[in-house]
């Protein structure tokens, strides 16, 4: 486990089975920070090995704790992954065994939702255990504010990376019209944008065509793109070896977790002259806009966005940084962050 290439001297990690409620699962808690707890979302996915499950965990962990640092909120970053299709193995046991096993790490880590998960999920969870935020009965929705912070990281990405303030005419390949990238998609094409779309569920699709006038584009076409960005918002590892030579963008940002396979695809992209913006920079607006309390069912929308402009800033940032020490965004964004998680203590 400590040889892991992913292991980033994570402070816990709980294997969690219970053979009735088949429920087989992996929390990492990547750090606690200064009070003591952690937090970050629960995916239930069919995860092809225990190692790839484990990979995800130790990944998507770090990243949850270098976005809530870099947004200045004062918890670890944790994630819960459950290996099971959500689809079919979904159950009352299920997500009530998973609560109890949340409930044994006694409240350093609260969990939340992801893919594969629901408020609903969260609700059931919550009959074992009150570490749980995003229940159904209690919490608003804060896909529209991750969308908007993607939006905003685009818009300082153009202006960053080729001295462009308007999105009129601006082209965006959008992988992934579900939450995140339909709302994204809201505010680009109010800014003039034009979209080419590609989502592995129709319905996702026929409503982007409908409501943006968007273009459809299988899900292999959408990397071959001649385009100005590149937007990944469905899964992960969607940079890699095969897709990086393929892409025909200027810039890269969109609000999947761990877009690149590898830390090294980071490279590979600025060799190309890809200018990527980090994943879990641009995807914070729902943790900003929500804190980390998660949004309530009242929150104020408006006034979520006005906060998830602080993205602008970070990124103006992380591009300073990247500059200066002639790196790439990512590595500039995970030194930015590693400095202020130790700042925490
Ligand atoms: P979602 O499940 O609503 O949307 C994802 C969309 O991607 C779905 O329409 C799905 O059909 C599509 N998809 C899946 N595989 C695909 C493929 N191979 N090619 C094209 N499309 C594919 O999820 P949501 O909430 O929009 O999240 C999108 C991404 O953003 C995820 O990686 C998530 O972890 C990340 N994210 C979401 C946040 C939120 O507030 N919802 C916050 C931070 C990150």
């Amino acid at each position: 486990m400590f040889e892991h290439p992913d292991f980033d001297d994570h402070q816990h990690i709980s294997f969690f089975c219970d053979k009735k409620a088949g429920l087989r699962a992996i929390t990492a808690i990547h750090s606690t920070s200064s009070i003591g707890t952690s937090g970050g979302g629960c995916r239930i996915y069919p995860y092809v090995s225990d190692g790839d499950a484990l990979r995800d965990v130790l990944r998507l962990s770090r990243a949850m704790s270098y976005k809530l640092a870099l947004v200045g909120l004062p918890a670890g970053g944790a994630t819960t992954v459950v290996i099971a299709d959500p689809a079919r193995d979904k159950s009352e046991p299920l997500l009530r065994a998973l609560g109890r096993a949340i409930h044994r790490l006694g409240g350093k880590y609260v969990v939340a939702a992801d893919v594969g998960t629901t408020p609903e999920d969260m609700e059931m969870i919550a009959q074992e255990t009150p570490y749980v935020v995003g229940r159904s009965t209690t919490s608003g929705d804060t896909s529209p504010a991750t969308g908007y912070g993607v939006y905003v990281g685009i818009k300082t990405a153009l202006q960053h990376g080729l001295g462009r303030d308007s999105l009129d005419g601006l082209e965006v390949a959008v992988q992934g019209v579900g939450a995140v990238g339909y709302n994204m998609c809201r505010h680009l094409v109010r800014d003039g944008a034009k979209l080419w779309v590609a989502d592995v569920n129709r319905g996702a699709v026929d409503r982007a065509v409908e409501a943006f006038g968007a273009k459809r584009v299988s899900v292999e076409e959408i990397y071959d793109l001649e385009v100005d960005v590149f937007a990944p918002c469905a899964m992960g590892s969607v940079l890699n070896d095969e897709t990086i030579g393929r892409l025909r963008c200027k810039i890269v940002c969109g609000a999947a977790n761990n877009q690149l396979a590898t830390e090294k695809h980071a490279d590979v992209l600025r060799a190309r002259g890809i200018l990527y913006v980090p994943d879990f920079v641009v995807n914070a607006g729902g943790i900003i806009g929500a804190g980390i309390g998660g949004a309530q069912k009242n929150y104020d929308q408006a006034q979520a966005f006005e906060r998830t402009e602080k993205i602008a800033e970070i990124l103006t940032e992380v591009f300073a940084r990247a500059k200066a020490k002639d790196v790439s965004p990512h590595v500039a964004a995970v030194g930015l962050a590693k400095e202020k998680l130790a700042s925490f203590g």
